[in-house]
C-alpha cells in the first residue's frame, strides 16, 4: 500500500474510532437523572441488602422517624421483591452534612442515606430523622428517593414531603409529578417515633418507563438471591 493510502485508511479509522466514542443519545427510564447513580454505591452489594435501614443520624438529637410502605408493580396490585431504594436527605440543621472523607455522590448527598430492598411481600422501612428544611428558606422538608428495579435503570420518583409542612401550599400540592404515585406522607405519632407509610408504584408517571433495552453493566445488576429477609443495622 502506498504511504499516502496508509495514511487516508489511518486517518479514517482514527475518526471513525473518535465518532463511535460519542455519548449515544440513549433512551432512560426516567429520563435523565444526575446522582441517581449514587445508589450504586451502597456500602453492601444489592443482595446482601433488606427491607430495613437505619440511617446514620438516628440516634443523635431530633425528631425520631419512620417511613414505611409497600412497593408494587405497574399494575399498583403485585407487591415487587427485591426492589432496591436509596434514600438521603438533610440534618437537622438543613444541611446535607459530610465529615470530610466522602467519596462520589456522597460529598453532594451528604452522609444520612441509606439502601433498602424490599422484601417478598414487596415492603421497606427505613428509620431517620425528619430532616429540617434549608436554611434561611421555605423549602419543604423532603427525603429523596432513588429506584433500582430489575431490568431497568435506576431513576427518581417523587420527594417524600410531609403533610404537614407549613412551606406545603395547594399551588405546590398541584405541581408535584406523583412519580412512583403521591410523596405526601401523613405522619403519626407512635410512642417516640413518627410514622408515615408511603406505597409506591414502579414506573407510576415514569417517562419512558416500556423500555427495556440494553443496560449497562451496573444497571443489569442481577439479583441472585430473591426473597431473602431480615433486619440490619447499617453502622456508618
Ligand atoms: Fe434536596
Amino acid at each position: 500500500m502506498p504511504y499516502y493510502s496508509f495514511l487516508t485508511v489511518l486517518c479514517c479509522f482514527l475518526f471513525l474510532s473518535a465518532c463511535s466514542q460519542q455519548p449515544k443519545n440513549k433512551v432512560r427510564v426516567g429520563g435523565s437523572c444526575e446522582g441517581c447513580e449514587a445508589i450504586y454505591e451502597s456500602p453492601v452489594p444489592f443482595d446482601a441488602l433488606d427491607e430495613v435501614d437505619t440511617l446514620p443520624d438516628f440516634n443523635d438529637p431530633g425528631p425520631r422517624l419512620l417511613i414505611r410502605g409497600v412497593i408494587y408493580e405497574a399494575d399498583g396490585k403485585t407487591p415487587a421483591a427485591n426492589v432496591i431504594l436509596y434514600v438521603y436527605h438533610t440534618n437537622q440543621e438543613g444541611v446535607y452534612p459530610r465529615r470530610g472523607n466522602e467519596k462520589g455522590w456522597a460529598r453532594r448527598h451528604g452522609y444520612i442515606r441509606g439502601w433498602v430492598r424490599t422484601n417478598a411481600k414487596g415492603e421497606y422501612r427505613f428509620y431517620t430523622l425528619l430532616p429540617a428544611s434549608y436554611p434561611n428558606s421555605t423549602a419543604l422538608k423532603h427525603i429523596h428517593p432513588v429506584i433500582k428495579e430489575p431490568g431497568r435503570n435506576e431513576y427518581y420518583i417523587d420527594e417524600f414531603i410531609f403533610d404537614d409542612d407549613p412551606f406545603l401550599k395547594p399551588e405546590e400540592r398541584n405541581r408535584l409529578e406523583q412519580r412512583g404515585g403521591n410523596g405526601i406522607v401523613t405522619l403519626r405519632r407512635q410512642g417516640d417515633l413518627l410514622v408515615g407509610i408511603r406505597d409506591i408504584v414502579l414506573g407510576r408517571n415514569i417517562p419512558d418507563y416500556g423500555y427495556t433495552g440494553p443496560l449497562d453493566n451496573t444497571e443489569s445488576y442481577v439479583f441472585s438471591r430473591p426473597g431473602v429477609t431480615g433486619s440490619r443495622i447499617l453502622q456508618q
